[in-house]
């Protein structure tokens, strides 16, 4: 059936397109329940809708909302916490509503923009309606938010919960909340909302078969690429669905797949193999094609982050490999930092992975992992705001004029020890007050700022320390996506293109270093440039991109805009004025430890400080994988650590090696 369809693809006019795609939409669970739906939320201020994953709340719902006249005098608000979610699905919104994306219907996410004054259908990432609320904290542009994949409790949507609650408070006329979840728990919701209605879509789901690995695996990539080979001979059509962790992972396995198909002996009734990633970095042109049906004859395998767990559904899918594990954030209150971590999925995730499978017919789930392990997973996923680093997002609260955080109704509130910290960070970076007051100018600067309050002070510290044009750059190439490709089969040549950028004193410079060659370069050249110097052009265009949004908000909040030359001394001291949270000191043994926490650190092999050992560093986060890495580091002196950040310091000499209370 996909066949058929993208045969004809390249023929099919404009309105035969929206022919087909009408024909579609009218097929999905909730258009039957449309009138019923708008009838609801007409009657009722909060409504709590929960649904199947892939049943077409997300690009149905809103604009059933909008066609029943609920946007009058205003727009919609839809929001995801991916960002990929919020992309996909406004193009796939403006093509069903035959719009060019951007004008009635479009997108908002974080540095990136494409929505206007007429757009009255708005898919935006959480984060950035929090964003939106800090300037107009009544939404007043809007008539209707609706909270999607509330189910994904992330830290933004638990915050938007409390605030929209508030909203729905001061404008009971024309104000309406919509909730929308993919899992059966509407009494939590619907609870919080003080007993708000629930309405049930009836989803379709076929039979799902899941089967195990009768041992446990050595590695679940090897085995991922195994079973999708082995569904791709033994299994009648359908497309496969991957579930991996990463960029990475996925650029490694599509190759691997894509060389361990070729290798197969031939069969005339195998079909082909079209392997396609997806996830948050890919550029959208590319994230849109795992959409397309498969070319005639052919199998498509999807390799995926968690994206497709519930925010995406891509039709055909039958068979799902679930590798059990997941790629995500959270905060240690002990080690005071967010660390990337893989950990394994819950009961839940597995479940919700598996359903993916049984759509559109009874399909299959391989789970590679055997049962005992399944039955030792936690039955659900912890709400991100109790596991990650709330700095920021207290600090929006702050500048809301929520005065006391620890008392935010949260629908789950987070540990009082991680608010606590969060606290404390921001007491350090000078955005409060001892009283917990928001600073000024300070602390408003950057609840303004649209990156971590720790970059944000470095760009703040940089303009009175005459090296913001670094620093800005700085802060862009930390803010893209991976900047230095290194292919397989050529990572020597790669590495060896690197080695020109490397500045001894840390990554950061090196960065910087990258950045000013390829703005020397002109455009015609940049992209031969990137790949004679092995640089990924996309994270290329991207920092550019980041780098002049963050320049419109310095110039707004008035920092001078100053360079420092060849002198890298003034930038590493504003890298010191806003990641001293993040500062390690050697050891006598020759380690580190995180001068905050007490908490033993070696520097990450990617680092040019890697086998170096300067006496002080301070770096951008910590990855654990074998063991806790310091990733993205810069050599600082000492001495600046009490001198730039005296109060912190002073502290932290005084009570041992700890920042702050417990
Ligand atoms: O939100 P929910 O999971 O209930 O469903 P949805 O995201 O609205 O998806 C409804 C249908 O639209 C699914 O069949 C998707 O495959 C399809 N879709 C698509 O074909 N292309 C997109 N970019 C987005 C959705
Ligand atoms: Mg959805």
């Amino acid at each position: 059936m996909g066949a058929a369809k993208a045969a004809v693809e390249p023929e099919e006019g404009r309105a035969a397109k929206r022919q087909r795609l009408d024909k579609d939409r009218q097929k999905l669970p909730v258009w039957s329940a449309r009138e019923r739906l708008v009838e609801l939320v007409r009657e009722n201020q909060v409504l709590v809708v929960i649904g199947e994953t892939g049943s077409g709340k997300t690009t149905q719902i809103p604009r059933f909302l909008y066609d029943a006249g609920l946007a009058k005098g205003g727009a919609i608000a839809c929001t995801q916490p991916r960002r990929v979610a919020a992309v996909t699905v406004a193009q796939r919104v403006a093509e069903e509503m035959g719009t060019e994306l951007g004008s009635k219907v479009g997108y908002s996410i974080r540095f990136e923009d494409r929505s206007s004054a007429s757009t009255r259908i708005k898919y935006l990432t959480d984060g950035m309606l929090l964003r939106e609320a800090l300037v107009d904290p009544e939404l007043h542009r809007y008539k209707v938010v609706v909270l999607d994949e509330a189910h994904e409790r992330t830290v933004a949507t638990d915050v938007l919960f409390g605030l929209l609650k508030g909203v729905c408070l001061r404008r009971p006329t024309d104000f309406r909340l919509v909730v929308m979840s993919a899992t059966l728990d509407a009494a939590a919701f619907s609870r919080y909302f003080g007993g708000a209605m629930a309405a049930y879509v009836q989803g379709r789901q076929f039979p799902v078969q899941v089967m195990y690995t009768a041992a446990p695996e050595d590695s679940y990539l090897d085995a991922a690429i195994a079973t999708s080979l082995q569904v791709h001979c033994d299994e009648g059509p359908g497309d496969v669905l991957v579930f991996l962790t990463g960029q990475e992972e996925i650029e490694s396995c599509e190759r691997l797949i894509a060389e361990a198909a070729a290798a197969l002996p031939p069969d005339p009734d195998r079909p082909a193999l079209l392997v396609l990633p997806i996830y948050a970095a890919l550029p959208p042109e590319q994230q849109l094609k795992v959409f397309q049906p498969a070319p005639p004859n052919t199998r498509k395998v999807i390799l995926s982050t968690n994206i497709a767990e519930t925010s995406i559904t891509i039709a055909g899918v039958r068979y799902v490999v679930d590798t059990g594990f997941v790629k995500s954030r959270s905060y240690s209150p002990r080690l005071g930092a967010d660390c990337l971590q893989v950990t394994p999925v819950s009961q839940a995730q597995a479940r919700q992975r598996s359903g993916r499978a049984g759509r559109e017919a009874p399909g299959k789930a391989f789970r590679l992992y055997t049962e005992a392990s399944f039955t030792q997973l936690a039955p659900t996923t912890l709400p991100e705001i109790q596991r990650t680093n709330l700095a920021s997002v207290v600090l929006q609260l702050k500048a809301l004029g929520v005065p006391d955080v620890l008392g935010f109704d949260f629908m789950d509130p987070p540990p009082r020890a991680a608010l606590l910290r969060s606290l404390e960070l921001l007491l350090a970076l000078g955005a409060l007050d001892s009283r917990g007051d928001l600073t000024q100018p300070v602390g408003t600067q950057l609840s303004r700022l649209p990156v971590e309050p720790m970059y944000g002070k470095v760009l703040l510290a940089s303009g009175e320390m005459g090296c913001s044009v670094e620093a800005l750059a700085v802060v862009a190439m930390i803010s893209t996506d991976v900047v230095f490709h290194l292919p397989r089969g050529k990572r020597e040549e790669a590495a060896e293109a690197h080695q020109r950028f490397m500045v001894r004193e840390g990554d950061h410079l090196t960065l910087l270093a990258v950045y000013r060659s390829y703005c020397e370069v002109s455009r015609r050249e940049r992209v031969h440039w990137c790949r004679s110097h092995f640089v990924n052009p996309r994270a290329m265009r991207k920092a550019l991109d980041i780098h002049k949004q963050l320049q419109d908000h310095l110039q707004a909040l008035g920092v001078v805009l100053k360079s420092c030359g060849d002198d890298m001394r003034p930038l590493r001291r504003a890298l010191v004025a806003g990641l001293f949270p993040h500062a390690a000191k050697r050891q006598l043994d020759g380690t580190y430890k995180v001068i905050s926490s007490g908490q033993a650190v070696a520097i990450h092999p990617s680092s040019v400080l890697h086998g170096r050992k300067p006496e002080c560093i301070v770096f951008n986060e910590l990855v654990r994988t074998t063991r806790q890495y310091a990733r993205d580091a810069v050599v600082v002196e000492p001495s600046w650590l009490p001198e730039l950040a005296p109060a912190y310091f002073a502290r932290s000499a005084a009570n041992q090696p700890n920042g702050g209370a417990t």
